[in-house]
């Protein structure tokens, strides 16, 4: 039994461009955008307001959110960090805000610079300022399975984290495995935990795939009945700050399951396996995405 719709986020841009060495252009992102959308994408990861001395990839955030012809129906969210970060952003007018941290203390420290419980104090009145501006607000939660600097990360530890997200107004939660050591069972475990606090319907898996875990992940979800996912076109990306840890499970492969499963996405697969080669091809590397690779070469 498994859900018969689902609803991809593609953070392509945001998570999976990030990390990139060397600067993309603004009209490269704005293109990206554009491609997923018509793709069928309806809520796309577009940036991050975040410093530029700890991401500069993501320094053209507001030229990016600026530049982008909207569609309607598409949900446009952006990462912000803090009060500074959703002040920026308000120009850009995001559909969503996303406010991020982690189930453990030490990937909180380096991501984004403060303990789990700082972290929570400087969202709060982020979370309040969005939702009386009417904008959405969306919570990840980083290292729900396992972190790089504490290995294994128990259900326990989840389930506070969303119990403090939920505390302070966040509306939906992104469970995040950041390194992509999580397996079906494990993740069905962090999910239960996130479950205590937050319905079905506002919980999201978001699966890096470096152990090539992630679609079985996906899968476990599915079965719990969790519609709603982050995925990356091409399989681009990583964390600046989880060394080693690669893209998102690429929204191409996620899309060949589910049109298989007879799930419906409203994505047109062709279309999307397009937007991972216009990209691809500017980063001059191949699309990391297996169902691209296959309908690349037929
Ligand atoms: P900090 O240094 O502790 O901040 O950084 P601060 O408040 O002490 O300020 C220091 C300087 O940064 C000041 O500038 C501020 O103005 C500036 P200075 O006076 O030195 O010139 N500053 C900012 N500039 C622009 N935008 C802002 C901002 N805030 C302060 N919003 C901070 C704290 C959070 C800003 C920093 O640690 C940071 O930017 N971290 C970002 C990390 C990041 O983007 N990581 C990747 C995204 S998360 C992720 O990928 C995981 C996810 O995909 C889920 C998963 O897979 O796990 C979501
Ligand atoms: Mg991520």
């Amino acid at each position: 039994q498994v859900p018969s719709k689902v609803k991809l986020v593609d953070v392509g841009p945001r998570d999976g461009l990030q990390n990139e060495k060397e600067p993309v252009p603004a009209a490269v992102k704005i293109e990206l955008v554009h491609r997923l959308q018509e793709a069928g994408l309806r809520e796309i990861e577009v940036t991050s307001y975040v410093s530029p001395k700890w991401v500069p990839q993501m320094a053209d955030a507001a030229e990016v959110m600026a530049g982008i012809a909207r569609r309607p129906g598409v949900r446009y969210s952006v990462l912000t960090p803090n009060m500074k970060g959703f002040e920026a952003s308000l120009q850009g007018k995001p559909d969503e805000i996303v406010i991020f941290g982690a189930a453990s203390e030490a990937f909180s420290q380096r991501n984004i610079n403060c303990s789990i419980a700082e972290s929570i104090d400087r969202f709060a009145p982020v979370v309040e300022a969005a939702r009386a501006k009417g904008i959405r607000v969306r919570g990840a939660m980083s290292t729900a399975v396992g972190c790089p600097y504490e290995g294994e990360i128990a259900p326990e530890r989840v389930e506070m984290f969303a119990r403090r997200m939920k505390e302070i107004g966040v509306q939906h939660l992104g469970v995040a495995d950041t390194i992509g050591v999580g397996t079906p069972r494990k993740v069905q475990r962090a999910m239960e935990a996130a479950l205590k606090h937050f319905a079905i319907d506002d919980l999201s898996g978001h699966f890096h795939d470096t152990y090539g875990q992630a679609l079985a992940n996906t899968l476990a979800c599915l079965e719990m009945g969790i519609w709603q996912f982050d995925a990356s076109v091409a399989g681009l990306g990583g964390c600046p700050y989880a060394k080693g840890a690669t893209g998102n499970v690429a929204t191409e492969d996620v899309v060949f399951m589910l049109d298989g499963l007879g799930i419906e996405t409203g994505i047109d697969l062709d279309k999307l396996v397009d937007a991972g080669k216009f990209i691809s091809d500017f980063l001059g590397r191949k699309p990391n995405s297996r169902a691209a690779t296959a309908i690349l070469n037929k």
